[in-house]
Parts: structure tokens; sequence; C-alpha cells
């Protein structure tokens, strides 16, 4: 398998936080890769590290064979590097059909407003919201935010798609529902890196998993490999099967 992405011993400090710890990491063409770990761990300072919202402190980064370690938010988005946001947040204002025009205008330049309407409806249908189209988006439920996000990424015609806890607060019927969205994503042949708590998710999706722990890589194997790590147990799924017990 090639490689799309690398890390090499990327690191990133906030003041005297180390949120990342010479992380080296390599992704390859074509895989669903399972992103998990505490909260705090730095999950999401990763993706944002690499799409050059908070860049690295240290270490180098590649994409498709170019240093993009420097590189600014909308490069990366040009180059391919695209991603949903934990904390979703659409233009409130605008359509949801806007929405997702606003981010195919943005990244490809569509001669006029018209066409990246026009793509944008074939994205909403496809993440099953044709039907909120003409709605504001503050008027969507959390799960419909959370699938307008999706098809706002692939408006940007993604190679590599970073999905950030896309399930979190959603109930089990719309997991479901985002699970069979990312299985056609990758079938698609978009490469994905996917943060999330659901190990049930990781599980069904990912061929590969890494686990991240105060800020360094812990583990990095097959789902099968990372499960049965003593590591990953004592530092997160422990914890996760802890917390469900409790709950109960
Ligand atoms: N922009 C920021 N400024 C300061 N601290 C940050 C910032 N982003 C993240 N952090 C800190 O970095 C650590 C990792 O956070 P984050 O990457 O959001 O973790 P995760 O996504 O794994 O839950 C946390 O301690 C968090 O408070
Ligand atoms: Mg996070």
């Amino acid at each position: 398998m090639s490689e799309i992405l690398r890390l090499d011993r990327v690191s990133r400090h906030f003041s005297g936080l180390q949120a990342l710890r010479e992380v080296t990491l390599a992704v390859n063409k074509g895989e669903v890769l399972g992103l998990i770990g505490p909260n705090g761990a730095g999950k999401t300072t990763l993706v944002n590290t690499v799409c050059g919202v908070t860049p690295a402190s240290a270490g180098t980064i590649t994409f498709a064979g170019q240093d993009i370690t420097r590189i600014k938010t909308y490069q990366a988005a040009r180059l391919g590097l695209s991603r949903t946001f934990q904390i979703v947040q659409p233009f409130a204002e605008f359509t949801a059909l806007d929405n997702v025009a606003a981010a195919a205008l943005f990244s490809q330049g569509h001669e006029n407003v018209k066409t990246a309407r026009e793509e944008a409806r074939a994205h909403l249908s496809f993440v099953g919201l044709e039907a909120q189209a003409a709605q504001p988006a503050a008027n969507l439920t959390l799960a419909m935010r959370k699938r307008l996000e999706l098809a706002k990424a692939l408006a940007m015609k993604p190679k590599l798609l970073f999905l950030d806890e896309v399930n979190a607060g959603l109930n089990s019927a719309e997991v479901e529902r985002a699970t069979k969205l990312i299985h056609e994503l990758a079938a698609s042949g978009i490469t994905i890196v996917m943060i999330e708590h659901l190990m049930k998710v990781v599980l069904n999706v990912c061929s590969r998993i890494v686990v991240l722990h105060n800020g360094r890589l812990i583990a990095d194997g097959t789902p099968r490999e990372v499960i049965n790590n003593p590591a990953v147990v004592e530092a997160y799924l422990g914890q996760q099967y802890a917390q469900r017990s409790a709950a109960r």
C-alpha cells in the first residue's frame, strides 16, 4: 500500500502544555484508520496540525509526497485534505444547500453559484439531506448537522478525510446510518482517518487503529492487536468499559 500522509516526530505545544509528543505515523492510501484515545489525548490537535489550523511546533508532515508542515488551512483544503469538526459549525442562517455550495465554491473555484449548488445538491442527497436543502442550517437536528458537516467536507473533494467524532451525541439508529455512509465513502476510494469513541463503530469500519495517550502514540496495529494491547486497555479501553458499566 502506498503512503498518502506521513507525520515524522510531530510535536505541538500550547504554552506549557504538550498536546502532541513526537508523533510518527503513516496513513496508507485507501485505508480507514481509527484514531482513538482518552479525552485530551491530542486527537483533534493532530487533525488541526495536519490541516494547518495549529501548525506543528516541531517535526515534519508530508502529504502526497509534498512537505505540508507549514501549510495554511486553505492550501491544505485545496490539496485534498478535508475534515469535519467535532463541534459542528455551519453558517447558521445559510440554507443547508448553500453551506455545502459555499464549500464547493471555496475549494474548486466553480464558475458560478449555480453549478456549485448543483454539486451541493448531489452531496446533500448522498448524506440523506435533500429534503432539508432549503432549511437554514440552524433548524437542523444535531444528527442532521453532523451529516451536513460530512456533505461540506465532501464538497471539498477530499483525498483524505478526517472525521472528528461524527457519531458523538447521536442515537443508535443515527449511528448506524452514519456508519453506512462511512463504509460508502471508503468504498469510493477516499482515505479516512476517523476519531471515534464508539468502539463498536471503530471495530466495524477500521482496518487499522492507532492510539494516542497524553500526546504520544502508544499503539499502532490491527483492531485485534490494539484491543488486546495491555497499554491501550490501561490508558483507554478499561476506562471506557468502566464508564459504561457505571452508567448501567
Ligand atoms: N487551541 C488550544 N489552545 C490551548 N490548548 C489546547 C488547544 N487545543 C487543544 N488544547 C489542549 O491540548 C490537549 C489535547 O486536546 P485535544 O487535541 O482537543 O484532545 P482530544 O481531541 O484527544 O480530546 C488538551 O489538554 C487541550 O486542552
Ligand atoms: Mg477532540
